[in-house]
């Protein structure tokens, strides 16, 4: 069997549909400008009967990609020969019980898990997608490769494009990136261009950058790197003995997440890998929140894949009318025209899903709970414990269920809103340095 009758790229209108070789690189459907998916014929691909078969690859771990967390899970994002597949050690990620955070959310013990994607290769669960796009770029043979980033997409993308050799540039909103991210996409060697204005305005420009110098596009626009993200929630079904969750809760930005997360769930479903799919929140910034104003004001929905696209133009205009740009502290999420909304429905509808927004004290003290008792993270994947401990206060998830929050982002990402919280005293969990004289007696007396 060739890998090019396993699987093929779909658009996700219902009413075009088109249906276009792995092959190539595109990032839209080119009929009618819509998302693509990575489609596979299952049939032709030899799926193991049970989820758990996947952790005799653990055994010949020497292999690199029975040790990559993505690759370990390779039936289930069958688009490419062995020979093309990229793997720097991404994956080796924990799914940690944690009954002090549960506290602060009012759950029972037990019950909250953490998945710390802050543990991939470049800090952050963007790592993931990378290992399966540069695997499409070198299987098309593709020299140079782009971005627009919040940062952390960048530094992702920088890491994997010099280790496949591909040249790289990378768009960031000036002013918008955290320092952690900035450092890496440079230290990395990607060309960094500042863009003045926003991620929107980046995700914008890289789209046209890309068709005019034919550069390979890594935003998650691009449907393989959403394969490599479905391998997230394989791990956390593997760290809870091959059970799934009642509910998983991840922050949304642009939306690729919430979108391969549904998309995991709905095939290990129809594959009969599992019997019952989780429930899934995303949660926005305040600052951030046009996925939570159209699905819970605009009740915009997926609707069998005809959504109500007048719905959405309406918003992006009066969002252009008022020269609106995104603000929060979790800068990683700072974004108002999310390019996988129309997927993320589609995960809302598979996952019975809930949005809902958070604001920045509420992400700062989830932040400051998660790095007292757990490993700490980045302000965005904190929004998931700040929405989690709202959803708990309405009833919407129960104490007893079993819920896991991804954490996206390493702690170090952002060490500036870090410092500035616990300095300045900016929340309810500070924890400033205490300054003393330079006298034995003095310090003694300070210490608590
Ligand atoms: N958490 C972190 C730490 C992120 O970096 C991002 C996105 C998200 C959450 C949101 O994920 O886009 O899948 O909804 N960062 C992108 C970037 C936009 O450019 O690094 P999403």
């Amino acid at each position: 069997m060739s890998i090019n009758d396993a699987a093929y790229q779909k658009c996700i209108n219902p009413d075009c549909g088109a249906e276009f070789d792995c092959g190539q690189a595109l990032f839209k459907c080119p009929k009618c400008d819509e998302l693509l998916d990575a489609q596979y014929n299952w049939d032709k691909i030899e799926i193991p009967k049970k989820l758990s078969d996947f952790a005799k690859r653990w055994a010949n771990r020497n292999n690199p990609l029975n040790f990559s967390g993505v690759w370990r899970f390779r039936e289930l994002l069958s688009f490419c020969e062995d020979k093309h597949k990229v793997t720097i050690g991404e994956g080796q990620t924990i799914l940690q019980l944690n009954d002090a955070v549960a506290k602060y959310v009012d759950m029972e013990k037990g019950q909250l898990f953490l998945q710390y994607e802050g543990l991939n290769p470049s800090g952050s669960f963007k790592d993931n997608g990378m290992a399966a796009a540069f695997s499409h770029a070198k299987m098309v043979g593709a020299t140079s490769s782009a971005c627009a980033s919040t940062g952390n997409t960048s530094a992702s993308v920088a890491l994997y494009a010099h280790h496949c050799g591909l040249k790289c540039t990378v768009f960031i909103g000036s002013g918008r990136i955290a320092f952690g991210k900035l450092s890496q996409a440079m230290d990395y060697g990607a060309q960094t261009i500042q863009i003045r204005g926003d991620f929107d305005d980046c995700m914008r420009q890289v789209q046209d950058v890309c068709t005019k110098l034919g550069l390979y596009l890594l935003n998650s626009l691009n449907p393989f790197r959403l394969e490599g993200q479905k391998t997230i929630m394989y791990r956390i079904i593997e760290g809870l003995g091959w059970e799934v969750p009642d509910w998983i809760v991840v922050p949304g930005g642009n939306l690729g997440n919430s979108s391969a997360f549904g998309k995991a769930f709905y095939e290990l479903k129809q594959l009969n890998l599992i019997e019952q799919i989780p429930r899934i929140a995303i949660v926005n910034a305040t600052g951030a929140d046009t996925l939570t104003d159209l699905v819970n004001n605009k009740k915009l929905l997926w609707n069998d894949g005809k959504v109500n696209q007048s719905i959405i133009d309406d918003y992006y205009a009066d969002l252009t009318a008022r020269n609106f740009s995104p603000r929060t502290c979790a800068s990683a999420i700072e974004i108002s025209r999310p390019v996988n909304l129309k997927k993320c429905l589609r995960a809302i509808d598979i996952c019975n899903g809930v949005v809902l927004a958070v604001t920045d004290e509420e992400i700062l003290d989830a932040k400051a709970i998660i790095g007292k008792y757990g490993l700490g993270c980045e302000p965005a994947s904190a929004a998931t414990i700040a929405g989690l401990r709202y959803l708990r206060a309405e009833g919407v998830i129960d104490a007893g269920e079993r819920v896991a929050c991804v954490l996206t982002g390493h702690p170090l990402k952002d060490p500036n809103v870090t410092v500035n919280y616990h300095k300045e005293k900016q929340g309810e969990f500070s924890n400033p340095p205490v300054e003393a004289p330079n006298d034995l007696d003095e310090i003694i007396k300070r210490i608590r």
